[in-house]
C-alpha cells in the first residue's frame, strides 16, 4: 500500500470537509448529495468511523416527513453557485419538508443503509458509544418505506425515479425516449454555475438543462407529492433498484445488530432481487429500465444494467458476468467499465454518463466481480481504479480507454473509494 497515495486520498477528503458533512466538490457541488455521502462514508470511515457517522447523521438530519432521504442538503451560504439550489426548491414551504434545513424535493440512488452498516462494522465501539445503528434504523425504516408505497408506480416491486437526477447518472442514453417528450422551455430561466468549473463538453447540454429544469419545476409546483397523474417521466432503473436490495440486506444486518427480527428484510430483499428480473434484455445479457409511462424496456446496455450482478442470488448472473466481462464494458480494451455500451455508435468517452467511467461504478464493479468467483478481474479492476485516481488528482470521471481525467478533479467518492479499494482485497457484498 502506497503511503503517499493514502495521505493525498485523505487530503482531499479533509479538503472537501464542510463541519457536518462532505461536499463532493469544492467548486462544482458545494452542498452535501445523498448518493455521494454514502460513497463518501465508505472512505471516510478508514479514516475516522465517528466523523463518517457524523457524514451520514447530517443526511439523515434532512429526512422528510414523508421518509425520502432528499438529493441535496443545501448550504445557505453557497446558493448562488449551483443551479437549481435552496431559492429554487424552496423545500420549507412544501408540507412535510425539514423546517431545520433546506433540501431538494427529489430523492437518490438508496445506497444510504448499506453505508450505516459499513460504518458500523468498520467500529462497532465506537458506533454502540454514538448509538449510532440505534439512531439511524427507525429513519432507514422510513426511507425504504417511502420508496415501497410512493415510488413503486406499477406495483412491479421497483421503485421508480422521477427524474434524471435522482438515478444518479444524470444524462445516461437510458432517460433519452422519455425526456424526449418531457418540455425543454422551463418556466423560469435557469443559470449554469456548473460551466465555471468544467468544459461544457463534458456536461449535459443546455437543451438537457431545460428539461431537467421543466421536470422538476412540475415536481415541485405539485408539492413533490408523487400523486400528478399525467406526470412524464416514472422510470425503474436497474441500479437504483439493486441498491435497494442490497440496502434491505444491509438493514437485515442493521435488524439483528439491534436484536430485531432481520427476516422481513432479507424478504423484501429478495422480492426486489426477484423482480429485477423483468428488466433482464436477453438481446443484451444485461438489464435494461423499465419505462412505466409507456409500460415498454428501455432495451440499451449501460453499467446500470450490469451492477444488479452486486446481488448474489441475481437471475441470469452468467450472462451478466459475461456481458461484464465482454466488448460492451471490460473486455473492450478498456481500463475501467464505461458507464455506456462500448460498442455503442453514439458512445461519447468524455460526456458525463454518456461513455466515461466513473470511480463508484468501477468500484462496484469490482464488488460485483469477487462476489460472482471473478477474482483475477476485480483485482485488475482495482489496481487501474488506484492508478488513474493517483496518476490525476482523483478526477470525477475518465476516458475509459486512455484513462485521461475529465469533470472536476479532487473529487470526493474518488478519494473516498479509493482508500477502500486499497484497504480490502477480496470484496464480498457488506464486508
Ligand atoms: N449530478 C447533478 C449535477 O451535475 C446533480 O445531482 O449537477
Amino acid at each position: 500500500m502506497s503511503a503517499s497515495i493514502i495521505a493525498r486520498a485523505v487530503a482531499v477528503l479533509e479538503g472537501n470537509w464542510n463541519r457536518t458533512h462532505t461536499l463532493p466538490a469544492t467548486g462544482l457541488y458545494p452542498h452535501q448529495w445523498s448518493w455521494d455521502s454514502a460513497f463518501i462514508a465508505m472512505g471516510l470511515r478508514h479514516i475516522s468511523a465517528r466523523r463518517a457517522g457524523q457524514e451520514l447523521d447530517a443526511l439523515l438530519a434532512g429526512q422528510w416527513d414523508d421518509g425520502r432521504i432528499p438529493q441535496i442538503i443545501f448550504d445557505p451560504h453557497r446558493d448562488a453557485d449551483y443551479s437549481p439550489g435552496a431559492t429554487f426548491w424552496r423545500s420549507s414551504t412544501i408540507p412535510g419538508s425539514p423546517g431545520e434545513v433546506e433540501t431538494a424535493g427529489l430523492i437518490q440512488p438508496p445506497n444510504q443503509a448499506w453505508a450505516v452498516w459499513a460504518v458500523h462494522a468498520s467500529d462497532p465501539e465506537e458506533s454502540v458509544r454514538r448509538n449510532f445503528l440505534a439512531r439511524a434504523y427507525p429513519r432507514l425504516l422510513a426511507w425504504h418505506e417511502y420508496l415501497r408505497t410512493r415510488r413503486d408506480r406499477r406495483g412491479s416491486g421497483l421503485a421508480c425515479i422521477v427524474h434524471p437526477w435522482e438515478s444518479g447518472t444524470d444524462n445516461s442514453p437510458l432517460w433519452d425516449e422519455a425526456l424526449s417528450r418531457v418540455s425543454d422551455q422551463p418556466k423560469h430561466r435557469f443559470e449554469r454555475p456548473d460551466l465555471l468549473h468544467t468544459n461544457s463538453s463534458e456536461r449535459p447540454s443546455d437543451r438537457e438543462y431545460g428539461r431537467y429544469f421543466w421536470l422538476a419545476e412540475r415536481y415541485r409546483d405539485h408539492d413533490c407529492d408523487d400523486v400528478d397523474s399525467g406526470y412524464p417521466f416514472l422510470i425503474e432503473d436497474p441500479l437504483f433498484n439493486t441498491l435497494y436490495a442490497v440496502s434491505e440486506l444491509a438493514l437485515a444486518r442493521i435488524a439483528q445488530a439491534l436484536g430485531k427480527d432481520p427476516q422481513p428484510h432479507e424478504r423484501r430483499s429478495r422480492e426486489i432481487t426477484d423482480a429485477l428480473g423483468q428488466l433482464f434484455s436477453s438481446r443484451l445479457g444485461c438489464l435494461g429500465a423499465w419505462d412505466v409511462v409507456q409500460d415498454t424496456l428501455v432495451d440499451k446496455a449501460t453499467i446500470n444494467g450490469v451492477l444488479p450482478l452486486l446481488l448474489p442470488t441475481i437471475s441470469h448472473a452468467s450472462e451478466l458476468v459475461a456481458t461484464l466481462e465482454g466488448p460492451r464494458f471490460l473486455g473492450g480494451g478498456t481500463l475501467l467499465p464505461p458507464s455506456y455500451d462500448a460498442t455503442a455508435a453514439d458512445l461519447e468517452p468524455e460526456l458525463y454518463w454518456r461513455g466515461p467511467a466513473w470511480f463508484n461504478m468501477a468500484w462496484l464493479s469490482i464488488i460485483a466481480l469477487d462476489t460472482h468467483g471473478r477474482a483475477a478481474e476485480a483485482a485488475r479492476v482495482s489496481a487501474n481504479l488506484v492508478r488513474l485516481a493517483e496518476e490525476n488528482d482523483f478526477p470525477e470521471y475518465v476516458n475509459p480507454w486512455t484513462g485521461s481525467p475529465h469533470g472536476t478533479r479532487r473529487f470526493s467518492w474518488t478519494a473516498a473509494l479509493t482508500l477502500d479499494t486499497l484497504k480490502h482485497k477480496d470484496r464480498k457484498l457488506l464486508g
